[in-house]
């Protein structure tokens, strides 16, 4: 089967290549990248033409490389009312995104060889896009006795994560740097010190004050960040800061760097585009963890952003029931749901607010994150798979949860208008999203 991808405006960082140039697609993968004259005559449409060819019309709208995602919560298995890796995937086609990361913490834990071999079989069956499972550094995420990390990249773990919680016994994290080094794993951090918690729902702020709230304080997830720079250094380990949310997180990630470690960062759309003094009231729409800091954070966020020092946008798309959601934020659990709102919250917000071009997007939604995994894909060179998305940024519209894929419709994005819409999504070579599906 062969795919032609005509008339739209090619934005792939990866090859420098940004303009106009139309796609040949064959058996999955890249064939042709033809440039495109502004006569509207590709240079060399040879090939292109014959055969059984289907045409993709993208006038009037850009071609990305697929999206990935390094940070999602999909629930499968085991708590499947608030997401599966069906419906996750679907939301992800939906969002733009053509590869994504799970967390494992899901019922069982992804802790094992043979966990992480069950949750490839629903993903084999269920997925629509590629989804990699993420495997957990202790087992069953109790903090107490490392998981089998060789097993689990040898049954196709793409990372090891403790997501949803750190790994507070800094001995364990030291023993399991090494292996995951060894085996080639990234380990991907949630940066929470249990110890400073003290009960926190929201950011340690004004906000948090008036609703009457325990907060969260910075030092919970910079105490850890900085641990953990200090431990990957040791061990000579890769390590991915998730969520970051603060100031000081940019400042540290600056400085690692500076000092040639093996250290990235991402950023999610909810923590540049929003502050806690966004939320309205008792709303746990705006529960999240870690939580919407402050002005001053959210600033540095997008600074560093545009500095390249946090070079990935992930969402942690962390769906839950409603039943779950409309409880007080003292009681609803932590988690917003991302998939489907991150590429145009993040043109909006970046794009359209004057931090990045949108080649720069580009690069922390596909080419960064695929870096950081050591996969080839991120970008639409010929003898690459053919995972694409296609969008529009002519057009506003209102984010609409009614319209998500998603089991979980717990966003503080209901209602905004956002430019950055995402009219198909492409997974070596076969449509798993179109507007009109
Ligand atoms: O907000 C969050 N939700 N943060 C996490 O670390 C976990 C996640 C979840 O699993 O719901
Ligand atoms: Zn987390
Ligand atoms: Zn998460």
């Amino acid at each position: 089967m062969k795919l032609l991808v005509k008339n739209g405006w090619l934005v792939d960082p990866g090859s420098n290549r940004c303009g106009r140039f139309d796609l040949v697609i064959e058996d999955g993968q890249v064939k042709q990248v033809i440039p495109v004259h502004a006569d509207g005559i590709p240079e060399e449409a040879e090939g292109a033409a014959a055969g059984d060819v289907e045409i993709v019309d993208a006038a009037g709208k850009y071609i990305l490389p697929g999206l990935i995602d390094l940070h999602v919560h999909f629930r499968d298995p085991g708590l499947t009312y608030k997401e599966t890796i069906a419906t996750g995937s679907r939301a992800a086609a939906h969002g733009g995104y053509t590869t994504v990361c799970t967390m494992p913490n899901t019922k069982p834990v992804m802790d094992s060889k043979e966990t992480i071999e069950q949750q490839l079989a629903i993903i084999e069956k269920d997925a629509v896009i590629h989804v990699l499972p993420i495997g957990a550094v202790t087992k069953g995420q109790m903090g107490e006795e490392l998981a089998d990390i060789r097993g689990m990249k040898e049954a196709g773990a793409c990372a090891l994560s403790e997501d949803g919680k750190s790994v507070m016994n800094a001995a364990l994290l030291a023993a399991a740097l090494p292996i995951a080094k060894e085996v080639g794993l990234p380990f991907f951090d949630h940066c929470e010190d249990m110890n400073l918690v003290r009960g926190g729902v929201l950011h340690a702020g004004k906000k948090a004050e008036e609703l009457g709230m325990k907060g969260i304080t910075n030092s919970v997830e910079d105490v850890i960040a900085t641990r953990d720079i200090i431990l990957a250094k040791e061990a000579g380990a890769k390590l991915h800061l998730c969520h970051c949310s603060t100031a000081d997180s940019v400042t540290y990630v600056r400085l690692a760097k500076e000092a040639g470690l093996q250290v990235s960062a991402e950023v999610c759309p909810h923590h540049f585009a929003l502050c806690d003094e966004d939320i309205p009231g008792d709303d746990a729409n705006y529960k999240m963890n870690p939580p919407l800091r402050s002005r001053e954070d959210m600033m540095a966020l997008r600074e560093g952003i545009r500095d390249g020092i946090m070079e990935v946008i992930s969402t942690d798309h962390a769906p839950h029931s409603a039943e779950e959601k409309a409880k007080s934020i003292k009681d609803a659990p932590f988690g917003i749901v991302g998939s489907e709102t991150a590429f145009a919250i993040a043109y909006t917000t970046l794009v359209e607010g004057g931090y990045l071009d949108l080649p720069g997007l580009v690069k922390c939604m596909s080419l960064n994150p695929a870096k950081v995994l050591g996969i080839p894909k991120g970008t639409l060179q010929e003898g690459y798979a053919a995972d694409f998305t296609i969008v529009d940024t002519n057009e506003s519209y209102r984010i609409d949860p009614d319209t998500f894929f998603s089991k979980g419709k717990n966003t503080p994005f209901a209602g905004k208008e956002v430019r950055g819409k995402i009219c198909s999504t492409y997974v070596d070579g076969n449509c798993a999203y179109r507007e009109d599906m």
